[in-house]
C-alpha cells in the first residue's frame, strides 16, 4: 500500500490488492486510512479476537459515509485516495448516549461551594431552569452547537441531548427544537424535577409532562427520560411518564440509582428501557435485573467526578454479565465535561475498567444505549466515524489522561479540520 511518507491526502500513486468488492454500498471515491498501529473495530470477528476486534497494522477503506473494508494493512484493496496515519492508532468516533446540552448560564458557584464541602442535590437544576427560560432560541442554539463541536474536536461524532431545563410546555418543547436541529438523538425530559411553580403539587406536574407537555414535545424526539430518584420522581410517577410517552411513540431511557438506592433500575429494565443511566447505588436485585436485560447500564464518571461522589461499580456489572456504556453526562451542574476520553480515563482509574473494556463502552456500549447498530464500530457497511489518535495505541486514552489526542475525525466519511 501506500508508503510511510505519502502526506495526509495524497492519492495512492502505486495502487495495489485487489478492489474494493462490487458490492460495496456505494460507487463514491474511496480513501484508504492506512499504516494505523492499532485498529479497534469492536467486531470480535476481527483482529485479536477480543470484544474489541483490535488489528495491528491496518487499513480502513471509506467509500461515501460507510466503511467499505477493514484489515491488515498488506492486503487493503486499490483506492482512489490514501491518508497516511504515520503509526497512529484509530478507534471508532465515540458515542455520547447522555447529555443535557440545552441549557443556559453556568454554575461556577455552586460548582466551587461544593468544593468547599456543600453536598450535590437535585436542587441546583432550578438555577439553570430560570437561566434556560430566559434565554432565547439563538441563544441555546449556539450553546448546543457551541458543546457538540467541543465534543466533535474531542472525537464525539453521534451525540444525545436532552431537554429539562424548561419545564413548562413552551419551554420544553422550544428546547428539543433546537435540540433536533443539532442531532437526531433526542430526548425528552420534562420530568427532569418537578417545576418551581408546581412544587407543592407534584401530581398536577406529572399530568402536565404526560398530557400537553408530552403532545408539544413527542415530535421533535427519540426518546423519553425520567430523573427517578428522592427529589425528583419515584418509581410509579417515573413508571406513568414513561408509559405515556411510550404511548406517544418515545422510547424510555431512566436517571436511575445516582444519588440513592432506589426503584429507577429496575423500572428500567422492567419497561425495556434502551439504557439506566447512572446506576451509582445498586443492590445485587438491580445487578441482575441489569445483566439478564436488554437494558445498557450507562455510567457517567464525570458527574461522580463533579460532584466528589462514589464510582459506579463497573467492574460488577460487567463481571455480572452487563453491558456498559460510557457517557459524559455533560451539563452545567454534575457534569460539565464533554471528554469521553476523560471518562474512559476515570473508568479505568477508578471503576474497574480495563482501557479495551472503557473503550468498548464509549463506542459500542453508547451505541447499544442508543439502540444503534450503524455506529460505534469499524466494520464493513458502519457508518465512518472514526478518530486517529496522537498515540501509537489506543490504550493512551486511559494511559495519558488530560492530554488532548485526537489527530484527526471522520464524521459520515468527511475528515473534519
Ligand atoms: O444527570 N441527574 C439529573 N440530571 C443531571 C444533573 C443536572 C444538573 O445538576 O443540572 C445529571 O447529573
Ligand atoms: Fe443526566
Amino acid at each position: 500500500m501506500t508508503p510511510a511518507t505519502t502526506p495526509p491526502g495524497t492519492p495512492a500513486s502505486t495502487p495495489a490488492g485487489p478492489p474494493v468488492q462490487p458490492s460495496a454500498p456505494t460507487a463514491a471515491p474511496t480513501t484508504a486510512i492506512t499504516n494505523i498501529a492499532a485498529l479497534v473495530t469492536n467486531d470480535p470477528s476481527l483482529g485479536d479476537g477480543s470484544p474489541i476486534g483490535l488489528i495491528q497494522d491496518a487499513a480502513v477503506v471509506i467509500g461515501g459515509d460507510r466503511v467499505v473494508w477493514v484489515g491488515e494493512s498488506s492486503k487493503a484493496p486499490a483506492t482512489d485516495n490514501a491518508v497516511d496515519a504515520g503509526g497512529r492508532a484509530v478507534v471508532p468516533g465515540f458515542v455520547d448516549s447522555h447529555s443535557h446540552l440545552v441549557f443556559a448560564g453556568d454554575r461556577t458557584q455552586e460548582f466551587n461551594a461544593r468544593m468547599s464541602g456543600r453536598p450535590y442535590s437535585a436542587g441546583g437544576i432550578r438555577t439553570t431552569v430560570a437561566a434556560t427560560r430566559a434565554a432565547t432560541d439563538e441563544a441555546l442554539s449556539a450553546n448546543v452547537a457551541r458543546y457538540l463541536a467541543e465534543g466533535l474536536r474531542q472525537g464525539t461524532t453521534t451525540q444525545e441531548t436532552k431537554s429539562g431545563y424548561g419545564l413548562t410546555v413552551t419551554d420544553e418543547a422550544r428546547s428539543l427544537r433546537v435540540a433536533a436541529r443539532h442531532t437526531d438523538e433526542v430526548t425528552y425530559l420534562g420530568a427532569h424535577i418537578v417545576a418551581p411553580e408546581l412544587a407543592d403539587d407534584p401530581a398536577a406536574y406529572v399530568d402536565l409532562v404526560t398530557g400537553d407537555m408530552l403532545d408539544a414535545c413527542a415530535p421533535y424526539a427519540r426518546w423519553i427520560d425520567v430523573f427517578c430518584e428522592k427529589g425528583a420522581f419515584d418509581g410509579d410517577q417515573a413508571r406513568a411518564i414513561l408509559t405515556a410517552g411510550r404511548a406517544k411513540g418515545l422510547q424510555p431511557r431512566v436517571h436511575a440509582n445516582q444519588l440513592s438506592y432506589g426503584p429507577g433500575v429496575r423500572l428500567a429494565v422492567e419497561m425495556d428501557a434502551a439504557s439506566a443511566d447512572h446506576c451509582t447505588h445498586l443492590t445485587d436485585e438491580d445487578v441482575d435485573a441489569l445483566a439478564n436485560s436488554r437494558t445498557v447500564a450507562t455510567l457517567l464518571p464525570g458527574a461522580e467526578f463533579s460532584t466528589r461522589a462514589e464510582w459506579p461499580d463497573a467492574r460488577r456489572l460487567l463481571d455480572a454479565g452487563a453491558t456498559v456504556a460510557l457517557s459524559t453526562d455533560c451539563n452545567p451542574g454534575s457534569s460539565f465535561t464533554s471528554s469521553m476520553a476523560f471518562c474512559i480515563a476515570l473508568a479505568v482509574r477508578d471503576m474497574g475498567m480495563t482501557p479495551d473494556e472503557a473503550i468498548w463502552s464509549a463506542t459500542a456500549g453508547g451505541a447499544a444505549a442508543l439502540r444503534r447498530t450503524d455506529v460505534g464500530r469499524l466494520t464493513r457497511g458502519a457508518t465512518a466515524d472514526l478518530v486517529v489518535l496522537d498515540a501509537p495505541s489506543h490504550v493512551h486514552l486511559a494511559y495519558r489522561p488530560g492530554v488532548p489526542l485526537t489527530w484527526a475525525v471522520w464524521r459520515a466519511g468527511e475528515r473534519l479540520h
